[in-house]
C-alpha cells in the first residue's frame, strides 16, 4: 500500500480547480472535512462524465461527488425488501432507526444528474454498467463479502482508456476488516492510502497523467 499526504493530491490540481463546493459535516455524517476535501480532488483530477457510488445512505458524498463534477450520478443503497446480505452494526442500527428518508441533493439542480438505484449491490444486475463507468465509490455495506462483491463489480464497471478511479471507504477503521482486504488487494495493484483519511484509491493512470511520477517518488510504501 502506497501512503500519500494529502497536499499531495490537491498539489496536482490547477488553481483554478482548488475552487470547490464541499457539503459541511453534520452528526450523522461519515466523513470528515478532510475526506471531503480529498474525494472532491480525487473527482476533480478525473473529471469523469459517469459516477457510481456504493452507498447512498443520506446523500452526503453523492451531493459532494455531482457538485464538483459534470458528470451522471449512480448512486445505489439498500432499502427494506431487498436489505438480505449479511448487515454490520451501522446497517442493523439504520434499519431499526428507519433512516434515509430525505437526500441531501433532493431539490437541488443537480438532482437531475443523479439516479437512484434501490437494491441490494451485491445481487443486483449491474451489467448495463460494464466498462460505462469512470469514477466509482465503495462505500456500502461493510461486512467483506460485500466489499468483495463491490470490488470485484467496480472493477468491471470502469471504462478503460480514460482516467478512473475506484475509491473505497474505511480502510484502517478498527470495525471492518477492509484494511486487510485492501493490503492484500494492493499485492496485485497500485493502491493509494491517503494519511489522515480512510480513502484507499486506485487510478487507471493513462499516459497524460505524469503526476504518477511524483506519487511514486512522493509516497511510501508499507506493506
Ligand atoms: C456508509 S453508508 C454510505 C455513506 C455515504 N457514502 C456518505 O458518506 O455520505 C453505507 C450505505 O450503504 C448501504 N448498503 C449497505 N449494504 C448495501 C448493499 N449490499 N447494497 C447496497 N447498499 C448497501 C447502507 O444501507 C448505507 O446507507
Amino acid at each position: 500500500m502506497h501512503c500519500l499526504r494529502p497536499h499531495t493530491i490537491f498539489d496536482l490540481l490547477d488553481e483554478n480547480e482548488k475552487l470547490a463546493t464541499i457539503p459541511l459535516p453534520g452528526k450523522h455524517s461519515l466523513t470528515s472535512m478532510l475526506e471531503r476535501a480529498i474525494l472532491t480532488a480525487l473527482v476533480k483530477l478525473g473529471r469523469p462524465e459517469t459516477i457510481f457510488e456504493f452507498g447512498t445512505y443520506i446523500g452526503e458524498t453523492t451531493t459532494l461527488l455531482a457538485l464538483n463534477s459534470k458528470a451522471t450520478v449512480f448512486t445505489v443503497d439498500l432499502d427494506e425488501i431487498t436489505a438480505k446480505t449479511p448487515l454490520d452494526d451501522f446497517e442493523k442500527k439504520n434499519f431499526a432507526t428507519g433512516r434515509q428518508g430525505e437526500k441531501m441533493f433532493h431539490g437541488l439542480a443537480e438532482a437531475g444528474r443523479i439516479k437512484e438505484l434501490h437494491g441490494d449491490s451485491t445481487t443486483m444486475d449491474l451489467s448495463r454498467f460494464t466498462g460505462q463507468i469512470d469514477f466509482i465509490l465503495i462505500d456500502g455495506g461493510h461486512h467483506i463479502d460485500v466489499v468483495a462483491s463491490d470490488t470485484e463489480q467496480a472493477f468491471k464497471m470502469l471504462r478503460g482508456g480514460k482516467r478512473g478511479f475506484i475509491v473505497w471507504h474505511d480502510y484502517k477503521n478498527p470495525r471492518y476488516e477492509i484494511t486487510g482486504f485492501l493490503d492484500r488487494l494492493s499485492r496485485d495493484i497500485a493502491l493509494y492510502h491517503v494519511e489522515e483519511t480512510t480513502y484507499v484509491f486506485y487510478c487507471t493512470v493513462p499516459s497524460d497523467l505524469k503526476a504518477i511520477t511524483t506519487w511514486e517518488t512522493g509516497g511510501r510504501h508499507t506493506t
